[in-house]
C-alpha cells in the first residue's frame, strides 16, 4: 500500500490537488490509519463511514460525504462530523440543505458523459440516479448556498482522458458559477498510480486551481489498496465434472463478492501458472460461486493452498456469511511478519440472527 500512497502524494505535491482516501473500498482500522501521514482526510457515503472516518482523522482532516442515501434522522451528526456534503440530487438538497448549514455543501453533478461499455458500474448511465443532470444545472444556476462541485464518471480507468473530456464538459457551469466555487471534487474511479499520463493529469489540476481559484480534491479508493491484500486459501476437495478438475476451497465469493457480481477472476500469486485446467470453486452452494478456470502447473490436491492477490478493495467489505461459513481471518503482513487482526466466530453468526425473546 504504501507504494501507492507515495505515487499519490507525489501527485498531489506536482498538482496541489487535495487528497482523501474514499474508506468504501476498504475501512480497516490500520489501512485508515497507514494512509494518515498522506492524506488530507476521507471520503465516506454513510453516517457509519462517517464516525469512523471521525474517530480515526480526531478533527485533524476533512470528512467528504456523498451519497443518494442520506437520511433526514442522520443530519444533525452528519453536520458535526463532516466537513464537506455534496447533495445527490436538488430534492435532497432542498428538503435537507437547511439542517447542514454548518457544512460546505456543494452538488453531485451528472456530466452525462459514458466512459463506460458496461452500465453496472456507469454513474452515467441512462437514467441514473447519481447526480444532478448537468443540463438542468446550467439552464437553472446553482443554488445560493452551494460551494462546491462533485462528479465521479469511471471505473478502474488507466487514462486522463475521461477526466479531460469531463472538464471540458464543465466548463460552462464553473465559469458561470466561479464567484460561488470554493471546491471542486473529482471523484474516485481512477487508478491515479497507473495513470497513462502524469502530466496531463497536473495539468488539469493546476488549470483548475488557478482559473476558478478552488481547492481540487480527488478521492480514490481503488488506487490505494486495489492492488495490495491477498486471499489464501485452502483446496478441501477435488474431483472432476464433466472431463474438467475442480478444486473447492475454503473460500468463497461470499469472501469476494465481486468475483460473482462482476465475474471477474482474481489473479493468482500461488500456485504458478501452466498447463493444467483447473475450476476453482468457492464452498456456498451457489452454482456460480466459481472463482474461474485457471491454468495451473498442476492439479491442487487436498490441503494446497491457493493464494489470490489484489484483492484489497471491496473484498473484505463486502464479505458475508451466506451458508453460515465465517467472514475471512485477516491478518496484517509487514515485511515477513505477519500479524492475526481478525477472526469471526459462530457467537458473532448466532448474534446476527438471534432475535431475543420478544
Ligand atoms: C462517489 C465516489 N467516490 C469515490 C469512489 C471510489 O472509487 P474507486 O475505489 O474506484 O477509486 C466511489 C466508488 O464507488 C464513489 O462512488
Amino acid at each position: 500500500m504504501a507504494h501507492n500512497l507515495i505515487a499519490l502524494a507525489a501527485l498531489k505535491r506536482a498538482s496541489g490537488c487535495k487528497l482523501l482516501y474514499s474508506i468504501k473500498a476498504l475501512p480497516l482500522q490500520a489501512v485508515l490509519e497507514q494512509t494518515l501521514a498522506y492524506v488530507d482526510g476521507f471520503s465516506v457515503s454513510s453516517l457509519f463511514e462517517a464516525r469512523v472516518a471521525a474517530a480515526i482523522l480526531a478533527g485533524a482532516g476533512d470528512i467528504h460525504l456523498t451519497t443518494p442515501g442520506m437520511r433526514v434522522d442522520e443530519c444533525e451528526e452528519l453536520a458535526q462530523i463532516c466537513t464537506h456534503i455534496s447533495f445527490n440530487s436538488l430534492s435532497q438538497q432542498q428538503r435537507l440543505g437547511s439542517k447542514l448549514e454548518s457544512v460546505s455543501c456543494g452538488l453531485r453533478v451528472n456530466p452525462k458523459l459514458s466512459f463506460l461499455d458496461d452500465n453496472r458500474f456507469d454513474p452515467c448511465r441512462p437514467v441514473s440516479k447519481l447526480g444532478v443532470d448537468i443540463r438542468a444545472l446550467e439552464q437553472r444556476g446553482l443554488p445560493t448556498n452551494i460551494q462546491g462541485l462533485h462528479w465521479h464518471t469511471v471505473f478502474s480507468c488507466k487514462t486522463v482522458k475521461p477526466m479531460q473530456k469531463t472538464i471540458a464538459r464543465m466548463q460552462g457551469l464553473l465559469t458561470n458559477n466561479r464567484s460561488q466555487l470554493q471546491w471542486i471534487n473529482l471523484g474516485g474511479g481512477y487508478l491515479y498510480p497507473q495513470l497513462n499520463d502524469y502530466s496531463a493529469f497536473i495539468a488539469l489540476i493546476q488549470a483548475l486551481r488557478r482559473q476558478f481559484k478552488v481547492d481540487v480534491f480527488i478521492e480514490p479508493g481503488k488506487a490505494v489498496v486495489g492492488d495490495v491484500g491477498f486471499l489464501v486459501s485452502e483446496v478441501i476437495d477435488c474431483f472432476e465434472s464433466d472431463g474438467k478438475n475442480i478444486a473447492v476451497l475454503d473460500s468463497s465469493v461470499n469472501q469476494h463478492p465481486e468475483v460473482f457480481e462482476y465475474q471477474k477472476s482474481p489473479a493468482i500469486l500461488s500456485p504458478e501458472p501452466g498447463e493444467q485446467a483447473v475450476v476453482l470453486a468457492g464452498s456456498s452452494c451457489l452454482a456460480g460461486d466459481v472463482f474461474g478456470e485457471y491454468d495451473l502447473a498442476h492439479v491442487p490436491k487436498i490441503g494446497d493452498k491457493i493464494i489470490f492477490k489484489d484483492v484489497g478493495a471491496y473484498s473484505l467489505v463486502k464479505a458475508n456469511r451466506f451458508n453460515g461459513y465465517p467472514l475471512p481471518d485477516i491478518y496484517g503482513l509487514n515485511g515477513k511478519a505477519c500479524a492475526h487482526w481478525k477472526q469471526d466466530s459462530y457467537a458473532a453468526f448466532y448474534q446476527q440472527w438471534n432475535t431475543g425473546d420478544g
